[in-house]
């Protein structure tokens, strides 16, 4: 059976306001890829009932989640289209567009969650987000998943010669090719929607992930050992169309600019939580071998990952990096 699902633009969803007649409803269309009980997916629901709330219903977004509208290859170009108004692509992802963003995929980057927060929310993510202005692009908020762990299904990946050989889904971002390449491994970029079916037919023998998405898309059915690293970052952009942005009136703006700001509070904690439960729950499981790092462990990790630093300095110089690094 095919499904055909008619999608319908947003200008032809708008109506006038029952009482006034004047005001239009805005539609937002908000795309993205993962399931709906993860951090993102969770906080997109959250910000639309905070808009609808704000704006009395003047604005309404529509969260489209597991990429039913667009997969994670598609969602940026999707966005500067204007077919959605809306996206929150990883990281790692919108290094594609704006390679500087690199930094944020350095390994060990960040040292814990106060740094992530410091940093999404500080200085520096202001400058990281008013980046995306060259793009045709306004950047919102920067949320967060979490810290990505790494797993096999070959064995226990805890010193850097046990990545020797084997091949990685990777997100397509170059630093973290890289990564994987100083470690001996050969890694494959691939879009999230076809992680799932490549792990179940064995074309990787490893990959990295936050335990939400892990635990959510079943990712440790295939892949029994898992490392708890807290080696990377997996945190989100979240993006508006910029001709979108700039048609909205400024009260409106003012409103989501609002409903954002609170959801990326609340965001940030409860990304947090979701981890450390999804991860208590998969130590349930007798099927896993889950190892944490030892302090020693995650230094021979960093001292194999200092290479990259350099390189990275040496193509973007140390603005970023210092305000990130404090
Ligand atoms: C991935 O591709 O693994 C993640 O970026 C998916 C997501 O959006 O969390």
């Amino acid at each position: 059976i095919v499904w055909m699902i008619q999608i319908q633009k947003p200008e032809q969803l708008v109506y006038d306001d029952e009482q006034q007649g004047l005001n239009k409803q805005i539609v937002i269309y908000f795309s993205h890829v993962v399931a709906e009980n993860t951090p993102k997916g969770l906080a997109a629901q959250k910000f639309a009932q905070l808009v609808e709330k704000k704006t009395n219903g003047r604005v309404k977004v529509e969260v489209f989640p597991n990429g039913s509208l667009y997969s994670d290859g598609e969602e940026i170009d999707a966005l500067l289209r204007g077919d959605v108004q809306m996206i929150a692509p990883s990281l790692s992802k919108v290094t594609q567009l704006i390679p500087e963003w690199q930094v944020l995929d350095l390994p060990f980057i960040f040292k814990d969650y106060s740094d992530v927060e410091r940093v999404f929310t500080g200085e520096a993510g202001k400058q990281l987000l008013a980046m995306l202005d060259r793009e045709g692009m306004k950047g919102l908020a920067l949320w967060s998943n979490g810290f990505k762990q790494m797993m096999s299904n070959r064995r226990l990946l805890i010193e850097p010669n046990d990545f020797s050989g084997l091949r990685f889904r990777v997100m397509p971002s170059e630093v973290i090719s890289k990564q994987f390449q100083v470690l001996g491994a050969n890694p494959i970029v691939v879009s999230f929607d076809r992680v799932y079916e490549s792990l179940e037919k064995h074309e990787f023998d490893g990959q990295e992930n936050t335990i939400s998405n892990i635990y959510s898309k079943g990712f440790y059915q295939f892949q029994p050992y898992l490392t708890i690293s807290n080696h990377g970052y997996l945190g989100y952009a979240v993006i508006v169309n910029g001709r979108f942005w700039g048609s909205l009136p400024k009260d409106i703006q003012e409103k989501i600019t609002e409903a954002m700001q609170e959801t990326t509070r609340w965001n940030l904690q409860q990304s947090k939580q979701q981890n450390q439960e999804e991860l208590e729950r998969m130590k349930q499981n007798q099927q896993m071998h889950i190892y944490e790092l030892t302090e020693t462990e995650r230094e021979k990790w960093k001292q194999s990952f200092r290479s990259l630093y350099k390189e990275f300095q040496r193509e973007f110089g140390d603005d970023l990096l210092r305000k990130i690094q404090h």
